[in-house]
């Protein structure tokens, strides 16, 4: 009789232990060890045949290959960015995002707009008659794009062999499953053993591979940490499903920056890339109202207007509630705190809500003015003129703070039609004293604002 082995693998972080325990070592997560057969099938290992097949030899930098380096565009110019510029061949890039985001839809669009690109799109959660539909329903077709309804990485390599695509599509990682290992598809000893003959695969061969891959109910990827020292590239697919549109961030990138960011808004006939972040992000509205003042941010590279919206009423409770929407609360406190030491404004009874509009996360510290203006304008309950945004931080003094690439964001306010600007007094004198069709108007202390825009 075979004795069966089995490991303990923590569900956060993919730690392995011998025996169960309730707090994971690595991790420090509570509850979290669940038990896996992971026996090795000797006979079956020699299917495994990516993992020596090819003996490696030391190389001199100088000789190496450079054509590899070129990146493969993907006629998605969001996905593009967010990737650092295309796909970079032999990569491994994991897509996360919860269920019914989009993240079949995507990687088929981008499937089926590669004609000249040949695109191997593996399929273990739908029939390849599913994705003829959805490929329908996003109205185009290439030949070049192969559809595999496989889950067994066996046979998936042993048709790659033949096929040999330039990209391939595994959806999802959570499906796939390898012979070597005992353990149902889905545990994490499958999901990190697909992933790592799928890694050997990419970086001999030279192929790109998207992985797509579920979040669990917790809200991480199942298996983040597994996966995520393994791959190249890991990029979150998020958005709020009441509103149409969608967020790729990119978490790690080992061949760009991780500050980028990708837009796009789900409609009947597949994603649409936004070009124009703004657009989205401020909503339009006939009257001003108040508690709304528009902040100049950066994502990344990128500039775009964000609307920043507060709201602030007489404390019901004994305790005012302070809660804030994509925008760090203890900054919110900071920044009230400012408002009463500094500059005299009793909030300190009132609750107060903040609510960065279109779902967006933003840590960027140049929407403070945004938000400092904001919550005046909801406490004085008079509105900020429209044409009017701010690009500043806020310190703890109470002065406003200069901000990096004042002018980008300048230009962006200026391209949209707004005709004021606050900013710091501080930021580079050069770019404030430019000719601009906007107005800028440098400030340094929360007073000054204040006057400029309710006095
Ligand atoms: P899907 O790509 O299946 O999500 P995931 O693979 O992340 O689980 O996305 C499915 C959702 O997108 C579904 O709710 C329907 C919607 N959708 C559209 O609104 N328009 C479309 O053209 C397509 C293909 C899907
Ligand atoms: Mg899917």
């Amino acid at each position: 009789m075979t004795k069966v082995k089995t490991a303990f693998f923590c569900r956060n972080c993919g730690a392995q232990s011998p025996k169960w325990m309730g707090k994971c070592n690595a991790c420090g997560e509570w509850n979290t060890f669940v038990e896996e057969v992971i026996q090795r099938d000797d006979a079956s290992s020699s299917a495994h045949r990516f993992n020596n097949a090819k003996q490696s030899a030391p190389v001199p930098i100088g000789e190496i290959k450079a054509s590899l380096s070129r990146r493969i565009d993907t006629h998605d110019r969001e996905l593009n960015r967010v990737l650092g510029g295309g796909l970079v061949p032999g990569s491994l890039v994991l897509i996360g995002g919860e269920p019914g985001i989009g993240k079949s839809t995507l990687m088929l669009q981008v499937a089926l707009r590669c004609p000249e690109t040949r695109i191997l799109y593996i399929t273990g959660e739908e029939s390849d008659q599913q994705i003829r539909m959805r490929a329908e329903r996003l109205g185009t077709t290439n030949d070049n794009c192969l559809v595999l309804t496989e889950t067994n990485t066996q046979s998936i390599f042993h048709h790659l062999e033949k096929i040999k695509p330039v990209i391939i599509i595994a959806d999802s990682v959570q499906t796939l499953q390898t012979e070597v290992i005992d353990s149902s598809a889905g545990s994490i000893s499958q999901i990190r053993e697909c992933a790592a003959e799928l890694q050997r695969y990419a970086k001999q061969t030279g192929t790109a591979i998207f992985l797509i891959g579920h979040i669990t109910k917790e809200g991480g990827l199942a298996g983040p940490k597994i996966l995520e020292h393994m791959v190249d590239t890991v990029l979150q697919f998020e958005g709020d499903r009441n509103y149409g549109y969608r967020i790729l961030r990119s978490l790690k990138n080992r061949f760009g920056s991780t500050s980028e960011l990708g837009i796009y808004e789900m409609h009947d006939s597949g994603l649409r890339e936004v070009s124009n972040p703004s657009e989205i992000l401020l909503s339009s509205r006939d009257e001003p109202v108040s508690g709304v003042a528009i902040a100049a941010m950066m994502e990344g590279q990128r500039s775009m207007l964000v609307e920043i919206q507060a709201l602030v009423s007489s404390a019901v409770y004994g305790t005012p509630q302070r809660s804030a929407t994509g925008f760090d609360v203890r900054r919110l406190n900071m920044l009230l705190a400012v408002l009463e030491k500094r500059s005299g404004f009793r909030l300190g009874h009132k609750d107060v809500f903040l609510n960065i509009a279109g779902g967006l996360r933003v840590d960027d510290p140049a929407i403070d003015l945004a938000v400092v203006a904001a919550v005046l304008s909801s406490n004085q309950d008079i509105p900020v003129d429209a044409h009017t945004c701010f690009a500043a931080e806020v310190g703890l003094s109470g002065e406003i703070r200069p901000v990096s690439r004042i002018e980008q964001r300048i230009a962006e306010a200026e391209k949209l039609g707004f005709r004021r600007i606050f900013v710091s007094r501080f930021n580079t004198r050069e770019s404030l004293n430019r000719q601009h069709d906007i107005r800028v108007i440098a400030v340094s202390k929360i007073e000054e604002v204040y006057s400029g825009l309710f006095q």
